[in-house]
């Protein structure tokens, strides 16, 4: 074994070892270093253009411990500034979303325009004010990066980042996939789904990618969906999902093909190919996308597809589109943000199936995000209850499929991962989430080698 910090995360697949220690789902040590490298020290999520539209629009969003609010100024410029004000520390923005010329802080009405410059001290002139005081700065203060792929906002909270571009590497061809749907981008759906559970948010960072699951934890959703189409009890709006669904079962699974890619700095995709189908929102538009992006692309589109752009953003296209933002609030407590998103200008007919199939699969009261959540709560309930044994086994499904840079696939869709592994419908690989470790330890890096001197075997 090399570093200290293998202790935790351990993968060597030409010896055929892939495995991770359950204390990173529950130490608050580690937790706290989470807060530190990956989410407020390095490039995450924070939201879509689209979601400000216009001018004095703003939005505030959790970055880390801090929250963060987004604003379009008046010259449609977007910024990102602390919710925080300079005077005495107050919250400026105590509302999650609306339009405002001027952000009046609540304590003692010091004010800022949308661009967050300060407009207004209250009470300056009587105010015995030192010239020290007139020459500081006394905007809001912007986070250290903010940018933009293709509408899709990252920011973070430290300069010493890599450019957006180099950091989403490889994965922006996959981002295409959502975002050039339409010539125009892609928009959320109005409504936010928020809700929390008592578990990791390692738990859902894997299990996006996690096809092993679906066939445990998914009956339900699968015989509702089998029962509408075989037996003509299809009241519910959301026609065309089992022929999707059925190529995921086993009976089905020699006709079908898929994988996972795991690439640089954390970001994977399971992906399953498909043909395209009436029951798909895409649909209506399938001959305009294979002619505006070319058969490969338009072809992928169509694909079941969960993407994970490391550490807090996935978008998920398989039966129906969700954009999901993970908060960590503690070590076993995660907040989820979801929205569902669709190409903008598609047809009504598309985007009320679209959204009935959202509800029906993935809100927090639908058929399947409940039992995901149970799923995570049991891991993190098992974590404290200890165990036998400190190293999990379930990373080591796929290990012998596993080869390292592009498959056939991957070429043609013009990107280099990492690691890929293809395989059927059943496969559920999980050497996958070694991907995301990869990233983690490596970012973690020198404060986990100390945390763990002697503490963990
Ligand atoms: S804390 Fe904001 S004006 Fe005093
Ligand atoms: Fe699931």
């Amino acid at each position: 074994m090399g570093r200290i910090r293998e202790q935790l995360v351990d993968f060597r697949p030409a010896e055929q070892v892939s495995r991770v220690h359950r204390s990173i789902f529950s130490d608050q040590r580690i937790f706290d270093l989470e807060m530190k490298h990956l989410f407020e020290g390095g490039w995450v999520f924070l939201a879509l253009e689209s979601q400000l539209p216009e001018p004095n629009d703003f939005l505030v969003v959790r970055v880390g411990r801090h929250e963060i609010l987004l604003m379009r100024d008046a010259d449609h410029q977007i910024g990102a500034f602390y919710n925080t004000c300079p005077h005495r520390g107050a919250q400026i923005c105590p509302v999650r979303t609306g339009n405002k010329r001027l952000h009046v802080c609540p304590y003692h009405s010091w004010s800022f325009n949308s661009s967050g410059k300060n407009r207004a001290v209250k009470g300056r002139a009587s105010g015995a004010y030192s010239p020290a005081f007139e020459e500081q700065n006394h905007d809001l203060h912007p986070i250290a990066r903010l940018d933009s792929y293709k509408g899709l906002l990252f920011g973070s909270l430290s300069a010493d980042v890599e450019p957006l571009e180099s950091y989403l590497g490889d994965t922006r061809a996959l981002l295409d996939l959502c975002v050039d749907q339409s010539e125009d981008g892609i928009e959320i759906l109005p409504g936010t789904v928020t809700y929390t559970y008592r578990g990791n948010w390692k738990h859902q960072l894997e299990n996006s990618t996690d096809g092993y699951h679906v066939t445990s934890v998914h009956p339900t959703y699968m015989k509702i969906a089998r029962d509408r189409a075989t037996e003509g009890r299809d009241d519910s709006g959301v026609d065309g999902v089992w022929d999707r669904l059925n190529s995921i079962t086993e009976e089905k699974a020699p006709e079908s093909h898929g994988g996972t890619l795991g690439f640089e700095n954390g970001h994977a995709i399971v992906w399953l190919a498909g043909p395209k189908l009436p029951g798909h929102p895409l649909f209506e538009r399938r001959k305009e996308l294979e002619e505006r992006c070319g058969p490969v692309k338009s072809d992928w589109m169509f694909y079941l597809r969960n993407l994970t752009i490391f550490p807090n953003l996935q978008i998920a296209e398989n039966f129906s589109s969700i954009l999901r933002v993970m908060r960590p609030i503690a070590p076993d407590l995660t907040e989820m943000i979801a929205y569902c998103v669709a190409p903008k200008g598609e047809g009504a007919d598309a985007r009320r199936l679209r959204l009935r199939q959202f509800e029906d699969f993935f809100n927090p009261a639908g058929l399947a995000t409940p039992d995901d959540l149970v799923a995570y709560e049991g891991c993190q309930i098992g974590h404290h209850l200890g165990g036998p044994a400190g190293w999990l086994q379930g990373y080591e499904r796929g290990l012998t499929a596993l080869i390292d840079g592009p498959t056939d696939e991957a070429r043609e869709l013009g990107i280099e991962p990492l690691h890929a592994v293809n395989g059927d419908s059943q496969i559920g690989d999980e050497t996958v989430f070694q991907t995301h470790y990869e990233a983690w330890s490596e970012r973690l890096g020198p404060d986990l080698d100390a945390l763990l001197s002697g503490s963990v075997g």
